[in-house]
């Protein structure tokens, strides 16, 4: 018998009114973001969610954290079916699912404290920080490795990773069980996204919680995914163990993608290499046989 996942989504759609009246499509048509995604984020792992720009992939992320209703589909958590949650039921849900977003300056209110947006996810729910509110802050601040001296400073205050640390402390207020990652480490310079990404990282062996891990960039995600999936169009076009997808990718798609990232692992490169020789030789010959022993034997 397999553990329920923690997060199931069954054949989401997200459909958009088209508004505007020019192109192709007309007033009062709608565009399909997400097209029939189903996807499964078991308890303790990171699923990867990969693709090009405007694949829909942060449609999907703000779908499974019920920020956005769908159109058809279904959110399961932990077994529980949470697409209809409304009021305090939707509350609740907020606490076991968080959200990390690309950009800390335009997610985090300029002109709010460390202090009030840490603890805003709590008073949200209507809950008191335990131990106060500056201790509570200061200790998600050491946990996300920032100065908890620096409890009352804003946002403009601190760098582009530090500030990503703020919004990583937001999240982890509530003690949630899926972390939501859209873009987390885009933004950031290289060696700030690999400080960002051990965090991450440390703090899920830690809590043990799971990460919905969206990226356009796959030298990122093959640090941190257990599982990829990968979107285009809408849809969900491959999706399996990390290992599998990088060094043995059965889209044409997900070949494409990963044709373009650099610095790809020695040992992946060899796989694919060994079953890109394996489906060659499997493949049919399209030239007739004694055509080929001809040839042979002319060469
Ligand atoms: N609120 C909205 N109204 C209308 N169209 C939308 C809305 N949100 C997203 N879309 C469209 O849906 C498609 C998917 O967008 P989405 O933001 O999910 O893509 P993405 O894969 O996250 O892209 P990126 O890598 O650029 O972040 C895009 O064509 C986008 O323009
Ligand atoms: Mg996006």
């Amino acid at each position: 018998m397999t553990a329920t996942p923690l997060l199931q989504a069954e054949h989401l759609v997200k459909e958009f009114p088209v508004s505007g009246t020019g192109g192709l499509l007309s007033r009062g048509d709608t565009f399909r973001a997400v097209d029939d995604v189903s996807l499964t984020v078991a308890a303790g792992e990171t699923l990867a969610l990969v693709g090009e720009s405007g694949s829909g992939k942060s449609t999907t992320a703000r779908l499974v954290a019920r920020l956005i209703d769908p159109t058809l589909g279904t959110v399961r958590f932990d077994g529980q079916d949470v697409t209809g949650l409304t009021g305090r039921d939707l509350h609740a849900f907020r606490s076991e699912v968080q959200v990390v977003f690309q950009d800390p300056f335009s997610s985090l209110n300029p002109r709010h404290t460390v202090e009030r947006i840490v603890t805003a996810p709590l008073t949200y729910q209507g809950r008191k920080p335990p131990g106060g509110s500056r201790a509570f802050t200061q200790s998600l601040m050491e946990r996300v490795g920032l100065d908890p001296q620096q409890w009352q400073r804003h946002p403009a205050q601190f760098s582009g990773g530090q500030a990503q640390r703020i919004g990583i402390a937001r999240a982890l207020a509530v003690g949630p069980r899926l972390v939501v990652c859209d873009e987390a480490v885009s933004a950031l310079d290289v060696s700030v996204q690999a400080q960002i990404i051990n965090l991450l990282r440390q703090l899920q062996a830690e809590e043990g919680f799971s990460y919905l891990f969206i990226a356009h960039d796959l030298a990122v995600v093959r640090q941190i995914a257990t599982r990829v999936a990968v979107m285009s169009g809408g849809r969900i076009v491959e999706e399996g163990p990390r290992d599998r997808v990088f060094g043995d990718a059965r889209h044409e798609y997900t070949r494409t993608l990963l044709a373009a990232v650099p610095r790809i692992r020695p040992e992946w490169e060899a796989r694919r290499r060994a079953r890109a020789a394996e489906r060659a030789a499997a493949a049919p010959d399209p030239v007739p046989a004694d055509a080929t022993e001809s040839v042979r034997r002319g060469a």
